[in-house]
């Protein structure tokens, strides 16, 4: 299967690394309609074709990768899929919703596969938890908080929200296998006019589970923390945390029914912590060799198009300009609209 590259700015020779790396493919080609950015690629890898439109590379390759600013997710997806090449296409799929459901359908008119890059659900500690998740290991999830801050890297098309929060709208869906009936954002352009560098974002699911997520570019110490409290145990994931990425809590407070009238009792659960083991294999190599196997077997990919979607759909229910609540997917089922 030949492959090629389109876009070879800040992330895009992370993913020709993953590609270079990747068994089963053919890196063969690369665009980009910056030639000081293409060069570059050329330099790293003498054997690729080089073109400075995705035009001119389509009779070069069977699927693409593409890495190029958000707002030009949509036509470069569309003109490769137009062209009947598989699509693997950075995150988000798309800057709205109606786009990003257009090419859902346009892949699953033309047979192809189209793939988002949710990288964080190859990530094999975001996998252990949701095996934790499924096994029933933490009860029911009262709640989850999650914070992704750092100084930049500021955005030029999107604000923060759309850079850094989809991530945790992809990783809420994964682990909880539902949209939010409910969703608000609360941020701040603090550096520059109209672009917020933080945000504060709630959501709440039909199950009653809510989350809270911190987002910003504006933050002196890189946090990736995220925490699940549930109704038997308690995990904390650090993603920054070099060896216990994962660590599992025995923690808890049981209420006991009072026996009489004005009594009470709380009962601390304070057990052990455990580390699980989680493989250190890196997530990008994982999701590209995800799309190679999909491609080669015509399975859907955990990230398909429709997975995409509904990470769209939930950063516009967050962002909707008038901050009014807006339900999405199963909203008609109950919703803690005001
Ligand atoms: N999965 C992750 O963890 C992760 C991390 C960072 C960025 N990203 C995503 O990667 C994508 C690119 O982000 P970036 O920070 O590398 O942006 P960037 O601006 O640094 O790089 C984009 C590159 O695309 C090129 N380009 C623009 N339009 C093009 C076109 N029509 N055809 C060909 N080339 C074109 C630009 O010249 C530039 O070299 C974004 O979608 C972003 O959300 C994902």
């Amino acid at each position: 299967m030949r492959v090629g590259l389109i876009g070879y700015g800040y992330w895009g020779p992370n993913l020709a690394r993953a590609l270079n790396q990747t068994d089963g493919l053919d890196f063969v080609a690369c665009c980009d309609v910056n030639p000081k950015n293409l060069r570059s690629a050329m330099r790293a890898y003498p054997q690729l074709n080089g073109f400075s439109s995705p035009a001119e590379m389509w009779d070069s390759v069977d699927a693409v990768v593409i890495a190029t600013p958000i707002c030009t997710h949509f036509h470069a997806a569309q003109a490769a899929l137009r062209h009947g090449k598989h699509v693997l296409v950075e995150k988000p799929l798309a800057h709205s919703s109606v786009l990003a459901e257009e090419l859902v359908h346009q892949a699953e008119r033309s047979g192809l596969i189209l793939m988002t890059g949710h990288t964080f659900i190859y990530s094999p500690p975001v996998v252990k938890i949701k095996e934790l998740i499924d096994s029933g290991a933490l009860g029911d999830i009262h709640y989850i908080s999650l914070s992704r801050v750092n100084l930049g890297l500021y955005q030029k098309d999107v604000d923060v929200i759309w850079d850094l929060a989809v991530h945790d709208f992809s990783i809420l869906l994964y682990w909880l296998e539902a949209m939010p009936v409910w969703g608000r954002s609360f941020g701040r352009a603090c550096v520059q006019e109209n672009k917020n560098d933080v945000a504060f974002i709630w959501l709440e699911y039909l199950s009653g589970i809510v989350a809270a997520i911190e987002v910003s570019w504006l933050s002196p110490q890189k946090l990736r923390r995220t925490s699940l409290i549930g109704s038997k145990r308690m995990i904390v994931y650090d993603d920054a945390d070099p060896c216990e990425k994962v660590k599992l809590y025995d923690r808890g407070v049981v209420l006991t029914p009072p026996q009489s009238f004005g009594e009470f009792q709380l009962t601390y659960t304070m057990g052990d912590m455990v580390a699980p083991h989680v493989s250190t294999r890196e997530p990008l190599l994982l999701e590209v060799e995800h799309f190679i196997e999909c491609v080669r077997q015509g399975r859907q990919p955990h990230t398909n198009g429709a997975f995409g979607l509904q990470v769209v759909q939930t950063l516009e229910l967050v962002t909707a300009n008038s901050g009014q609540i807006r339900a999405v997917g199963r909203a008609e089922e109950g919703s803690i609209a005001a």
